[in-house]
């Protein structure tokens, strides 16, 4: 098996949130130091790794595209049993992982550096991609499998060796794409996973940021914690790839087609339950179409199945008991002035059924929708992860713009309107990194640019040959062949000009 992982003391138990009293895996969980012993061994392997050509990389990276895609259903049934993501998405994200690696395959056989014209005769200038070095990738667990393959697969491609600290929730999904990666015959050391608690990750990232055994650090997960790792990582003088929280804003203009924009919004706003970084947070509705989009999605949201999702459902439970803690904490910033239009609220319970779904004890919550958002609000302001979704008016596109802008948020965004001109006046307005039209928040595709900027990230990018920027540096190199030193700057032909020239 190439790779190698790190066992620890303290146990583990991930559990199916479906099912909250079945373990799903158990682990050990490292501490700093044995986080920090695990990048010194990519240190050392990825010295050999690379070295191997980068097609040969690229075959690497081709081999785990097929070991996934041959065991997609195996790989989704366990995201699914895991972390509740209908089976459905799950297999979707499965698909996004083979995406990725259809992309970076080619790459290996591009990785293209430039040839450069010298402003001197007989000497050539050229430009090289180098990888970084070792890469400490920490990913969230709602996208257990396809958002680490945004950093393993370039990460591996360009010749790093990595060192991966999943969510511990997310365990089983981390360990069973970690031995796909391994069976692609990856050498011994260059892809490590380490299962370690949030305190522990940060001190032993600090510990490897200060032996100077990580050189690149890649984070998914809150901003709050995103700051954080920016920070130490700003102190060691790099920058990390931050892929942080949202609150996504949804335009309504007055010209949408309601019904499109609906269920944009449904499955924006409630699909996995709400928990992705891309999930719908604001809907920014025209004042003159407010009551009956309001009362559509709301007519919506209150038929939406939630439930097994094993079975054909639009949401299934939160990730993890933590996430439902969070998510019942901001069912209280609900205030006197807001009207929820969707039905019962909190945990599906036999007190508090939804239809004929008691919640079989599973963290099922109702989707909400909160009518009557002002901008002071937190659930305007704040992200929140979960199935909750604010709603609040606009009179004029500008002032569209500045609703969604203000929460300082800007990962995803969208718009419904059959004007081309809101829709290119909107694109140029938002902050977000990404700008829906007549789309959903979610579902960004594998080769496009992903990331954000405000308090969704720092302004990296991932995904597509953008990514490439993240995991090598740019190296120029210049050979002089004319036999002699030529200076830069000094020893330039000079062709004179007659400057006071006029017709
Ligand atoms: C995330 O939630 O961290 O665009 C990423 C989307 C998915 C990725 C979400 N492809 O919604």
């Amino acid at each position: 098996m190439g790779g190698k992982d790190t066992a620890g003391e303290s146990v583990y138990e991930s559990t199916n949130p479906a099912r909250p009293g079945e373990v799903v895996a158990r682990v050990g969980l490292a501490d700093a130091a044995a986080f920090a012993a695990a990048c010194r061994t990519a240190k050392e392997a990825q010295r050999e790794w690379a070295k191997v050509p980068a097609p040969v990389r690229g075959r690497v990276i081709a081999s785990i595209g097929r070991l996934v895609e041959a065991n997609a259903e195996s790989l989704a049934r366990l995201v699914t049993r895991e972390i509740g993501k209908p089976y459905a998405e799950a297999l979707g994200e499965v698909r996004e992982i083979v995406d990725t690696c259809d992309f970076f395959l080619g790459e290996g056989r591009r990785l293209y550096g430039q040839t450069v014209p010298s402003e001197m005769p007989d000497k050539n200038l050229f430009t090289f991609r180098n990888p970084v070095g070792v890469a400490a990738v920490i990913t969230a667990g709602n996208f257990p499998v396809a958002v680490p393959s945004w950093y393993l697969v370039p990460a591996l491609l360009c010749g790093n060796a990595v060192v991966w600290k999943p969510a511990e929730y997310a365990a089983a999904s981390a360990e069973a794409m970690y031995r796909l990666f391994a069976a692609s015959g990856l050498p011994d050391g260059v892809l490590n996973v380490v299962f370690a608690d949030g305190a522990q990750t940060f001190a032993g990232l600090e510990l490897a940021l200060e032996e100077g055994s990580v050189h690149k650090v890649g984070f998914t997960g809150s901003s709050e914690v995103g700051r954080k790792v920016g920070e130490l990582a700003g102190r060691h003088l790099q920058s990390a790839c931050l892929e942080l929280g949202g609150k996504n804003p949804m335009v309504i203009m007055p010209d949408a087609e309601l019904d499109l924009a609906v269920e944009g919004a449904l499955f924006s706003g409630f699909g996995t339950a709400g928990q992705r970084c891309t999930s719908l947070g604001t809907v920014i509705v025209h004042e003159s179409v407010h009551d009956e989009f309001v009362e559509r999605f709301a007519r919506a949201a209150r038929e939406a199945r939630i439930g097994d999702p094993e079975q054909d459902v639009l949401a299934g439970p939160l990730l993890d008991q933590k996430f439902a803690d969070r998510y019942e904490e901001y069912l209280t910033w609900i205030q006197p002035h807001h009207q929820v239009v969707s039905g019962s609220t909190g945990k599906i319970t036999k007190d508090n059924p939804r239809g004929d779904f008691d919640g079989d004890g599973g963290l099922y919550y109702h989707p909400v929708i909160v009518d009557g958002v002002r901008p002071g609000d937190r659930l305007f302001l704040e992200e929140t992860f979960g199935p909750i979704v604010g709603v609040t008016t606009f009179t004029s596109l500008d002032e569209a713009v500045e609703l969604a802008n203000r929460p300082g948020y800007g990962l995803s965004s969208s718009i419904y309107t059959t004007d081309p001109k809101h829709a290119f006046r909107f694109r140029e307005g938002i902050s977000a990194g990404m700008v829906s039209v007549n789309n959903s928040t979610s579902g960004a595709e594998a080769h496009l640019p992903f990331g954000g900027n405000g308090k969704s990230g720092n302004g990296s990018r991932q995904s597509g040959v953008w990514v490439l920027d993240q995991f090598t540096r740019w190296q120029a190199m210049n050979w002089d062949f004319s036999g002699r030193l030529q200076k830069a700057q000094m020893d330039v032909a000079e062709i004179v000009p007659d400057l006071e020239f006029r017709l």
